[in-house]
């Protein structure tokens, strides 16, 4: 196994439901927080974590992730026509700055399953994996790079995790897990969305994993789990007992942008950082 981390997959293929009408033939990956859609913030991340090669796994109705990381030369004409060509720079040089390969996950049959279908790209290496609903900030050290330097200390998969509610422990995947000295968390157990009087911990796991090529052959052999779905978290779980899972308490800011009230609070949030 090449043990150097450069890819990073994002999984996209998702609906988006709970932005119906707007999410109908646009991806939720696209929407914007103030002027950037999402998914830019996603790979903004992966490539200040120096993940230059990324990987989206995309579905149905999402080829406008595509178009979003390739050039369009009419638009840069007319923009430098009037003057107005740095409002795409900052695009264009992350684009000029990373690989980007696709492929598509036919049905939604979970976290599990889309990682699954990202294998064709990653292939035998260690690579991290963004769920781009989850936006996380923190201007002096993304959350990837926090993640990457975890795993260069340790050598395994690691999870990134933050405090929750109890209350709200079945909206998450949780984990059992014992405090090391370096700040980390040696992981025994992971539940995926556990009701609050059965959660092992208040510690839930937040769209940002750095996973080992072993993950995939567990995920093949991972039965469908919470909601009739292969979940990433089940295989996390084997992985913990069998091999050695990590879980990094990171510091920054994080919003759920899957839901209206996360996706209000990440708008006024960056509003406010203008
Ligand atoms: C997924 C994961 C879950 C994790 C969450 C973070 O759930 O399955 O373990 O805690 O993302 O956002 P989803 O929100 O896709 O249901």
């Amino acid at each position: 196994m090449n043990r150097m981390l450069k890819k990073c997959l994002f999984l996209a293929g998702g609906y988006g439901t709970r932005f119906l009408p707007a999410t109908k033939s646009m991806p939720k990956e696209m929407l914007p927080i103030l002027n950037k859609p999402l998914i830019q913030y996603g790979v903004e991340e992966a490539v200040e974590a120096g993940l230059h090669e990324i990987a989206i796994v995309t579905g149905r109705g999402k080829r406008a992730i595509e178009d979003h990381f390739d050039l369009n030369i009419e638009l840069q004409n007319k923009l430098k026509e009037t003057g107005r060509a740095d409002t795409v720079e900052a695009l264009e040089s992350l684009i000029d700055s990373c690989s980007i390969a696709y492929t598509r996950q036919r049905e939604m049959l979970g976290t599990g399953h889309a990682v699954l279908t990202g294998r064709v790209i990653i292939g035998d290496s260690p690579f991290a994996v963004v769920l781009s609903d989850d936006l996380c900030l923190n201007p002096d050290k993304g959350v990837l790079r926090q993640l990457v330097e975890v795993y260069q200390r340790h050598e395994c998969c690691v999870v990134a995790v933050q405090e929750i509610p109890g209350e709200l422990s079945n909206r998450y995947g949780v984990i059992d897990g014992l405090l090391q000295t370096d700040g980390t968390y040696l992981v025994h157990n992971l539940v995926e969305k556990p009701e609050p009087q059965e959660t092992p911990s208040n510690l839930g796991i937040v769209g940002r994993y750095i996973l080992t090529p072993e993950i995939f052959d567990e995920l093949e052999r991972t039965l469908p789990g919470y909601g009739g779905e292969i979940q990433l978290t089940d295989a996390l779980g084997v992985l913990a007992r069998t091999s050695k899972v990590v879980a990094c308490r990171f510091t920054g800011v994080r919003f759920d942008c899957g839901s209206l009230p996360g996706f209000v609070d990440a708008t006024n949030y960056c509003y406010q950082q203008e």
